[in-house]
């Protein structure tokens, strides 16, 4: 039986465990930018532009402050939205969106995640898998998320066939809402071999 491993994401440290036939996802708190958010926007502006007597360019001024906070915040627990939104996505996405999706079973608050194992597809895959999705999505679509889709550790694949197990970010369940069904039916593996084939051979003319 395969032992068990830590494995990274950006936003999320996975705990596997084959022998169990589940992983166990936590949030990565990503500090640096709160760091940041104090070095830039509060330390470097001295807290002159916040305090004294109140103006519109002060009004302005606490706008932009909460704004970049917000942002820094948002950031810094990504990993627990992550975490969350997979599970809500899993209970609450349409039966056809679910035929793709590894089983989250539970989140508790976003800080653990409970999901079944399944072995991610090899790296040198990720090509492949990305030109057969497209194939069904269109560039387009793909665009906002293409980053995640041409990663083949964020899949997993049965006999050809397309699992997906991090569904975390609202772009990816935007592409399984609107293409569950036909990825389900249509992916094929091989159209994704083939459209890549073309894409290098067009690349090196
Ligand atoms: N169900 C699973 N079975 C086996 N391994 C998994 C599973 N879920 C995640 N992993 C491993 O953990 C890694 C990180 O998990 P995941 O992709 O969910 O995290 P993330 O931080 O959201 O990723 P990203 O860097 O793509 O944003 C995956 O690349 C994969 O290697
Ligand atoms: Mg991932």
């Amino acid at each position: 039986m395969e032992r068990s491993y830590v494995a990274k994401g950006r936003h999320r440290v996975v705990l596997v465990i084959p022998s169990l036939g589940i992983v166990v996802k936590f949030p990565r708190f990503r500090k640096r930018f709160l760091i940041e958010f104090w070095r830039d926007t509060i330390r470097a502006k001295s807290l002159g532009p916040f305090v004294g007597r109140w103006s519109v360019t002060k009004r302005k001024n606490w706008g932009w402050m909460f704004r970049d906070l917000k942002r820094a915040l948002i950031l810094t627990f990504m990993g627990m939205e992550a975490n969350w939104g997979e599970r809500s996505y899993y209970k609450h996405c349409s039966m056809y969106s679910r035929l793709l999706l590894q089983p989250t079973y539970l989140s508790f608050l976003g800080v653990i995640n409970i999901q079944e194992f399944a072995e991610p597809a090899p790296i040198d895959e990720s090509y492949t898998i990305y030109f057969a999705a497209e194939a069904i999505v269109g560039g387009e679509g793909m665009r906002p998320d293409g980053h995640h889709w041409s990663n083949a550790r964020n899949f997993h694949l049965a006999n050809g066939r397309l699992r997906v197990i991090d569904y975390g970010s609202a772009e990816t369940q935007r592409i399984l809402d609107e293409h569950g069904l036909s990825l389900y039916i249509g992916f094929d593996i091989e159209e994704g071999r083939t459209r890549y084939g073309e894409y290098k051979k067009n690349k090196t003319k």
